[in-house]
């Protein structure tokens, strides 16, 4: 088949790869974990993320509540629990407790970030979009925490030793090879 001819389907939320993050809110005496693919960033200065959540999640009204949360990255050795948190409730268990996630505090938020994760961003809602199935909580990103062996001596941060996990169309991935640094293809 010629590899430029496309099937044309109707408009649907489908993308990938994105990071499956794991978003921890609540409060650091009570708090609760949730998977959600639906995250980025969408603004450089101020720093900016969102994440998108069904409102029948028992996570958002702890967001809309605090109107905060952490952003925090898994890596591939951590699929099964990325994937406990984005199918168990909060409201019925403890998945920090079940995947023996280590809490730290915020150092900007009181939410705290999940210990195990190399990059933690702490956040805190500036604008709430209901767009439909899901609601947009847009976030200001008011400190990163991230794994202190990834910085080398100079103050470089190799994220990609990581070893962060993807999710791409229902299935979860480990990232694979390199394939150039940005601007590779100019210089
Ligand atoms: C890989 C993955 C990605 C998910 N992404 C989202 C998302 O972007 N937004 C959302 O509202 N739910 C998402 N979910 C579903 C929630 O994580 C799931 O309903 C979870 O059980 C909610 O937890 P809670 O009831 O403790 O809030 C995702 C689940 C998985 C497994």
């Amino acid at each position: 088949m010629d590899n430029t001819e496309k099937t044309v389907w109707k408009g649907s939320a489908l993308t990938g790869p994105v990071p499956p993050a794991l978003v921890v809110c609540g409060t650091a005496e009570r708090p609760n974990v949730l998977t959600v693919a639906w995250t980025g960033i969408v603004n450089s200065h101020p720093p900016m993320t969102y994440v998108s959540v069904r409102p029948e999640r028992y996570s958002y009204a702890l967001i809309d509540g605090t109107g905060e949360f952490t952003v925090n990255l898994p890596t591939s050795s951590m699929a099964r629990e990325t994937d406990i948190c984005g199918t168990l409730t909060g409201a019925k268990t403890d998945k920090i407790k079940k995947c023996g996630f280590t809490l730290s505090p915020g150092t900007r938020t009181g939410v705290p970030v999940i210990a195990e994760c190399p990059l933690s961003l702490e956040c805190r809602v500036s604008q709430k979009l209901d767009l439909g199935s899901h609601t947009m909580f847009i976030a200001e990103i008011l400190a990163v925490q991230v794994a202190s062996r990834l910085i080398d001596s100079k103050g470089k941060l190799n994220l990609q030793q990581a070893g962060l996990l993807a999710f791409s169309h229902g299935e979860y991935f480990a990232l694979g090879r390199k394939c150039g640094n940005i601007g590779f293809s100019t210089k």
